[in-house]
């Protein structure tokens, strides 16, 4: 069983609830099917800057679709241009199908395309089911008072549907580790209507276990028909969950290609640098050729 299979397994047995909540199963995907997002010889210019050029992505239905790229590459860029940030300075973005141009994040909510940034906006001293209705609180009754009753066992609900069981919803946000925060984040954004889920970087400030929790939460939203953005550094992590790898590298695209197109070692060297890497290898040996490091000598 490979370790990518392992997370798929995984997420078989901890989702209860397999049906796609709003958008088509991947089984009913054809190639031609139409895509949730697809941005076509995208560009995006601040300035004299140019952060992205001729950016082609479909985004579909029970994918996910890695972004790597290293700093600078304009993996945010792109980020706030289907976020509806940031409007593209050249070319299209489409939404099933039909071009569209959002002028903020509420026109990209309301076509169901949410983003979960690394910061996850969140009130740490706030308990959990607090945090997952907060700006969308449930009311009831004549006073239109907090149905807090609701909004706990929802928030618990949602939480299962997706494999995460958490001992307390009352707990403070701040409580929970960094990956629960991040499965929590996520889940709220399905339950509000999102088809298309845009993560920035959500492993990247989390430690092996952690990263393993929200990966397997990536698989989880993958299985149940989500169109997800991975964003990332981490080819291994990509690698894992992703149906689909955009490299950008100076906010142009190095490459397009599909899992079964690449292994986890071609995608790492190119995420490396590839080419660059070598060369950078043969400078530093020119230059020092006598600097090699000798392992034995750093011991004891
Ligand atoms: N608002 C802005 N105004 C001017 N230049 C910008 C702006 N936003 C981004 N850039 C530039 O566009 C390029 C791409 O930046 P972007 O933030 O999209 O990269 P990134 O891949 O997200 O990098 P990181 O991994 O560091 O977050 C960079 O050269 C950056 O300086
Ligand atoms: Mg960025």
């Amino acid at each position: 069983m490979t370790e990518r299979s392992r997370y798929e397994s995984d997420v078989s047995m901890s989702t209860p609830d397999p049906q796609p909540a709003t958008a088509s199963a991947p089984s009913d995907r054809s190639p031609e099917a139409v895509a949730l997002i697809e941005l076509r010889h995208v560009g995006k210019r601040y300035g004299n800057i140019t952060a992205l050029s001729d950016i082609n992505l479909r985004v579909c239905a029970g994918e996910v679709t890695g972004v790597l790229g290293d700093n600078g590459a304009g993996k945010s860029t792109l980020i706030k241009i289907m976020a509806g940030l940031h409007q593209p300075s050249d070319g299209q973005m489409l939404v099933d199908g039909e071009v569209v141009r959002f002028s903020s994040p509420k026109d990209a909510l309301a076509k169901g395309i949410a983003t979960v940034y690394q910061d996850l906006a969140v009130v740490n001293l706030m308990p959990v089911w607090r945090n997952f209705f907060l700006g969308q609180e449930l009311r009831s009754g004549v006073l239109r008072s907090l149905d807090t009753a609701t909004m706990r066992t929802r928030t618990l609900s949602e939480l299962r549907k997706m494999g995460i069981d958490l001992p307390d919803v009352d707990a403070p946000i701040g409580s929970l580790s960094g990956g629960q925060r991040q499965c929590v984040a996520i889940a709220r954004a399905i339950y509000f209507g999102a088809r298309v889920l845009i993560l920035d970087e959500p492993t990247a400030a989390l430690g092996v276990k952690q990263s393993g929790m929200v990966l397997r939460y990536v698989a989880a939203a993958k299985a149940r028909g989500f169109g997800v953005v991975f964003i990332t550094h981490n080819p291994h992590h990509a690698h894992l969950v992703g149906d689909h790898f955009v490299l950008l590298n100076r906010g142009r695209q190095q490459l397009d290609c599909r899992y079964d197109e690449i292994d986890l070692d071609e995608l790492t060297r190119q995420m490396a640098g590839g080419a660059e890497l070598e060369a950078l290898g043969h400078e530093l040996r020119r230059a020092a050729p006598r600097a090699v490091i000798n392992p034995a000598r750093c011991v004891g």
